[in-house]
């Protein structure tokens, strides 16, 4: 029998469109993905080469269950370099992807019943983390109209007693949004009066900002509040790793020790060839990145020009990060060619997955209705991707005629 906790916490609805898209092609569909929250590149050879010759050195061993010396190093020196964040190393951790770390690092502050804040729209896993320790997820809206900033206000209105964590993401995933300095001051400035809330910032898709907009996180414009931060990284997006599994964090010894402990008892270090491997992205050659952006950000731009043509969604330009998330709700209520209704964004996911693209409906991020659409991948697929959704958009009818 299965746990209480796990029987409540709803399975990622990304995953089950995930899992949909494997069946139709299984039978074979031809399907256009754009539900993909993964870079569409090779990860470099310079980093592939660093784990093929940690393989032959025989760097095949358990490491320290916080991860290598050596990658700690160069994660502090990577903090400096793009964050001027100054950590020891009992400051670092490495794990098994971010996700993980994230996920441990509120197991270990949060009590049943403690409150957590998040802005929606909304990662489906950050929710799906802090249900697993039976903590409350508490939400704060924000709007495509504000360019979906995390309004101190509102922010300042949610907390209450039993807030422990605020959980930052930025550049956002859906949205795209990306926190500016002074955006990031702002909330400071609620948090220096509530010095009970911690806060995790999930830094993911840091290398990914398309100016003007530009990358700050909240340790740096408020060194005064490191004592409660924890910057949270990782190698899966920006280096094209996502199948190497390691993300790292910075922060106060005290929230280390906690995840040391955790580790210790549960996960142990991370694949010690993917360190390896992690020392060489972050000590090597920087300049890919800057490129890779580049193509994302061309990419935005045909997605935005080809979602003009689609009728009936509406799309604020994301500033970051390789996801575009396109309000859906003027198609809410038509219906398809044989009679089906289409009530929400699911049920138009659906649609366009028999029309052969696969997105994520807004239900996965807490803001509805939407579809999130990936640009990780070709501008073939784009432009592809899209002619089929505005050609299933387009079939749909007003109820009723
Ligand atoms: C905001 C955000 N954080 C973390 C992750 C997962 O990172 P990792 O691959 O390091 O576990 C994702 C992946 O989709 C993400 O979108």
């Amino acid at each position: 029998m299965l746990s209480d906790v796990i029987r409540r916490v709803p399975a990622s609805p990304i995953g089950a469109m995930f899992n949909r898209a494997i069946e139709l092609r299984a039978a074979g569909a031809d399907l256009i993905d754009l539900s993909l929250g993964e870079p569409d590149f090779d990860t470099p050879a310079h980093i592939r080469a660093a784990a093929i010759a940690a393989i032959h050195a025989g760097v095949t061993r358990y490491t320290a269950s916080d991860g290598t010396a050596e990658l700690k190093d160069a994660v502090r020196r990577k903090f400096v370099r793009d964050n001027g964040l100054e950590f020891n190393r009992r400051q670092v951790v490495i794990a098994s992807g971010a996700k993980p770390l994230i996920a441990s690092a509120l197991q270990v502050v949060l009590n049943p019943g403690d409150e957590v804040i998040l802005a929606t729209p909304v990662w489906t896993s950050h929710v799906g983390m802090v249900q697993v320790c039976n903590a409350k997820p508490v939400f704060v809206a924000t709007e495509a109209s504000e360019g979906y900033r995390l309004d101190p206000v509102r922010l300042k209105a949610a907390i209450t007693p039993a807030t422990k964590v605020l959980l930052l993401c930025s550049p956002g995933n859906p949205t795209g949004a990306v926190a500016s300095a002074d955006d990031l001051l702002a909330i400071a400035e609620v948090l220096r009066r509530h010095r009970h809330v911690m806060v995790i910032s999930d830094d993911l898709y840091e290398h990914i900002v398309f100016t003007p907009a530009r990358f700050a996180t909240l340790a740096q414009v408020a060194p005064d509040l490191a004592g409660s931060i924890l910057t949270v990284n990782g190698l899966s997006k920006a280096y094209a790793m996502t199948g190497w599994r390691i993300g790292y964090a910075g922060g106060p010894e005290w929230w280390m020790a906690g995840l040391r402990v955790l580790f210790s008892q549960t996960s142990g270090g991370p694949c010690s060839i993917s360190q390896a491997a992690g020392v060489a992205a972050l000590d090597g050659p920087q300049d890919f990145l800057a490129d890779w952006c580049e193509t994302y950000r061309q990419r935005r731009d045909l997605a935005l020009n080809e979602l003009a043509k689609v009728p009936g969604l509406r799309v604020a330009k994301p500033e970051g990060a390789f996801f575009v998330y396109a309000n859906c709700g003027a198609l809410i209520g038509k219906q398809g060619s044989g009679g089906e209704v289409i009530a929400t964004s699911s049920d138009l996911a659906d649609h366009v997955l028999r029309a052969g693209v696969v997105t994520v409906p807004g239900a996965a991020f807490y803001a509805d209705p939407y579809l999130r659409l990936s640009v990780a991948t070709s501008e073939a697929n784009i432009i592809e991707g899209i002619r089929r959704l505005a050609a299933a958009c387009a079939q749909l009818t007003p109820r009723g005629l």
